[in-house]
């Protein structure tokens, strides 16, 4: 048997953890700590066993013990008497908590922004799958097998003989596209892209494409220009500037790397454009023969043009993100400052 002052203790603690979750609680409380066959009074008669030299001090303990369980039962009975006087816990007339909604992702934002400028002058949206063969990315497109340009782009391969690739660029649709639509066709091909490189603030082994393509007669280099113009000046403001150099792409010929005024500095020279005043936004030329052949299009009577834009670049001069890594990182910093975009 416990002595008294160790009950006292003992039921101490169960007071000081006692926290009410209704008024019923609380009337238990009571009846089992100051009812008339509660513990105080049953602790108060014990009293009496207590040897008469330590009497005085458990008298003591006593009492602080039911000032204890007398407070603590006055202090919650204050507070329901508080909060019933308050009316109901809830105020329905308050605004609800508002749930927090996602944000578009900044890449998707922009990939919505070029299709939408391209669909404004007739071109049609066109996907096709991430997995290919090679016929679509590479060999229909004039890079036939040992052809020096496939190293340009580091191909993660699925499987081979026959060769399964990860698609390493969106003109995998155009192919398709070419295979399966009459002319004239007018497409814009947006999706993910992949090329085995070692990821870094500049590299990534995926990243987003929008590439175009319009095949009719008489489409001439000067279309490829005015269009490609004026998509800089809808995605960029009206007094973009462009410039096209000369390039090399297995699947296009004449073929160009368009530049365009830089938007940071307008040409000045900042850190976006590596102090040079140009931007490098995209690569594009006139559809080679040979491809228009593997596709049994008639190169003397139809020609066209070609463009490839990567995504995450036209997003990073857009909103001078100048880490690649940020756009699948999924940190929710970044991603909630295109709220509302
Ligand atoms: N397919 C090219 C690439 O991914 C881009 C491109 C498309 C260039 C069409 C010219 C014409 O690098």
């Amino acid at each position: 048997m416990p002595s008294l002052q160790e009950q006292i203790q003992i039921h101490e603690q169960e007071i000081k953890a006692f926290n009410p979750a209704s008024p019923a609680d609380l009337e238990n409380y009571r009846i089992r700590f100051l009812g008339a066959k509660g513990i105080v009074k049953e602790l108060g008669g014990e009293i009496k066993n207590v040897p008469a030299e330590q009497r005085k001090e458990a008298g003591q303990l006593l009492n602080a013990f039911k000032k204890l369980a007398e407070d603590t039962y006055q202090s919650y009975k204050d507070q329901q008497q508080q909060s019933t006087n308050k009316g109901p816990a809830v105020d329905i007339t308050l605004p609800g908590t508002p749930l927090p909604i996602g944000t578009r992702h900044p890449l998707r934002i922009v990939e919505n922004q070029i299709v939408g400028i391209f669909e404004k002058i007739g071109f049609s949206v066109a996907t096709g799958p991430e997995i290919e063969d090679d016929w679509h990315n590479f060999t229909s497109l004039n890079m036939p097998q040992h052809h020096p340009a496939r190293d340009m782009q580091d191909t993660f391969y699925v499987s081979q003989n026959p060769d399964w690739v990860l698609r390493t660029h969106t003109s995998s649709t155009q192919a398709r596209i070419l295979e399966t639509q009459p002319l004239p066709v007018r497409v814009i091909c947006p999706g993910r892209v992949y090329r085995n490189e070692t990821i870094s603030a500049r590299a990534h082994c995926f990243f987003h494409q929008c590439e175009g393509l319009y095949v009719d007669k008489d489409v001439s280099f000067a279309d490829l220009k005015q269009t490609l113009y004026y998509f800089v000046t809808e995605m960029f403001g009206e007094e973009t500037k462009v410039r096209f150099r000369p390039s090399y792409f297995p699947f296009t010929e004449p073929s160009a790397e368009m530049d365009i005024s830089c938007t940071v500095c307008g040409g000045k020279g900042c850190n976006l454009c590596k102090h040079t005043g140009w931007v490098e936004i995209l690569g594009c030329g006139m559809v080679h023969p040979n491809m228009l052949r593997n596709f049994n299009i008639d190169s003397e009577v139809y020609t066209g043009f070609a463009f490839g834009m990567g995504v995450e670049r036209i997003t990073q001069i857009k909103f001078q993100v100048n880490d690649l890594r940020l756009y699948s990182q999924n940190d929710v910093r970044f991603l909630r400052q295109f709220q509302g975009l």
